[in-house]
């Protein structure tokens, strides 16, 4: 990970701004009182700094960046001053993604997760554009089938499909990401699990187990790499909006019309009223977790969900009140 950067960034942020410091001596009146002292004018004018480009310096691979979570991702770090690696498997989606961003800020490569020489290259390729890796996003994810009437219904060839999208590519993430981050002695891997990794049945048996793997995965290693000076957490966001979800949900309610599809996404399955999840504050908070602001978190389980999984009904059918 970068050095801090805050104290330089503040002065090129006051700058850039226009910020003056207050002079010293005959040239400031009299009497009056400035409203911070300089060091604390310093650090109010350093904490918007960093606020405003958080990841000045740092480069990231994403995986799945070609669309939804990882999309918006990759432009809230460009956004923040950093430059990522796209990958993905939509090649054409990845590099219009990588063109809006431009080529300085960003590059698409052809990435398969579930074969490691992929996540390898795209590791190797950040280190050999830009000298240097800083943060792994591990986020490329398939719903797999609908989930089947009854357990006994299970499709195994399914499930070992979703297992080696969703989590054995993020332990093959977590090998590549360490074998560059720990000699460095720094780095940040993230990976995206799900709301379905905080509770039971949410989706299909195959997408839970598989995401419930990511937290169990980030706990397990995040220990050892702590060692090395690498961080390790994941994001659990709830339903959003993106083709994935979308896509699962016409897949398992067949009759429902594309508008009906998205309100159940992103209304009755939602808790939080007066604000929908959307995934700007997925990215968001993965900018968090990658900056140095989050030097210390490590091993954490970020749920996004507007409070979804914080609480059940305690009756299945209460009686009316009235
Ligand atoms: N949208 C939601 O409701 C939601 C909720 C919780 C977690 N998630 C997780 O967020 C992550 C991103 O999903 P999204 O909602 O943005 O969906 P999305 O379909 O918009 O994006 C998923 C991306 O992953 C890529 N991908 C799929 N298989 C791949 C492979 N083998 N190799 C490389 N890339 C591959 C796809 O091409 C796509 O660009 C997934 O891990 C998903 O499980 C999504």
């Amino acid at each position: 990970m970068a050095p801090p950067t805050h104290m330089k960034d503040a002065e090129c942020s006051c700058r850039r701004q226009g910020h003056k410091r207050p002079r010293k001596g005959p040239g400031r009146s009299r009497g009056v009182r400035p409203m911070f002292s300089t060091g604390l004018a310093d650090r109010f004018f350093s904490s918007s700094a960093s606020s405003s480009r958080k990841l000045d310096g740092k480069v990231a691979v994403i995986t799945g960046a070609a669309s939804g979570i990882g999309e918006a991702t990759a432009k809230e770090f460009v956004r923040n001053g950093a430059k990522v690696i796209i990958a993905d498997i939509q090649d054409d989606l990845g590099r219009a993604v990588a063109a809006e961003l431009g080529a300085d800020a960003a590059s698409y490569t052809h990435c398969d997760v579930t074969v490691e020489k992929d996540i390898a290259a795209a590791v190797d390729l950040a280190v050999a554009r830009h000298g240097r890796l800083d943060v792994v996003y591990s986020n490329a994810g398939i719903p797999g089938a609908a989930a089947p009437p009854t357990l006994a219904a299970l499709d195994l060839d399914d499930y070992d499909r979703v297992m080696a999208v969703n989590a054995r590519s993020m332990v093959a993430c977590l090998k590549h990401a360490a074998r560059v981050m720990s000699p460095r002695r720094a780095g940040c891997i993230l990976c995206t699990a799900s709301s379905t990794a905080v509770i039971g049945d949410l989706a299909a048996p195959a997408y839970c187990v598989s995401k419930a793997a990511v937290v169990g995965m980030v706990r397990s290693v995040a220990r050892r790499l702590a060692r090395d000076g690498v961080r390790v957490n994941a994001i659990s966001p709830h339903a959003i909006p993106t083709p994935m979800a979308l896509g699962i949900m016409s897949e398992t309610f067949p009759a429902a019309t594309a508008e009906e599809v998205r309100r159940m996404v992103t209304r009755e399955m939602q808790e939080l009223e007066g604000a929908s999840l959307e995934v700007e504050d997925v990215a968001r908070a993965a900018v968090f977790l990658a900056s140095d602001e989050a030097k210390f978190v490590t091993g954490h389980n970020l749920v996004v969900d507007g409070g979804f999984t914080v609480g059940k009904d305690l009756l299945r059918n209460p009686p009316s009140s009235t």
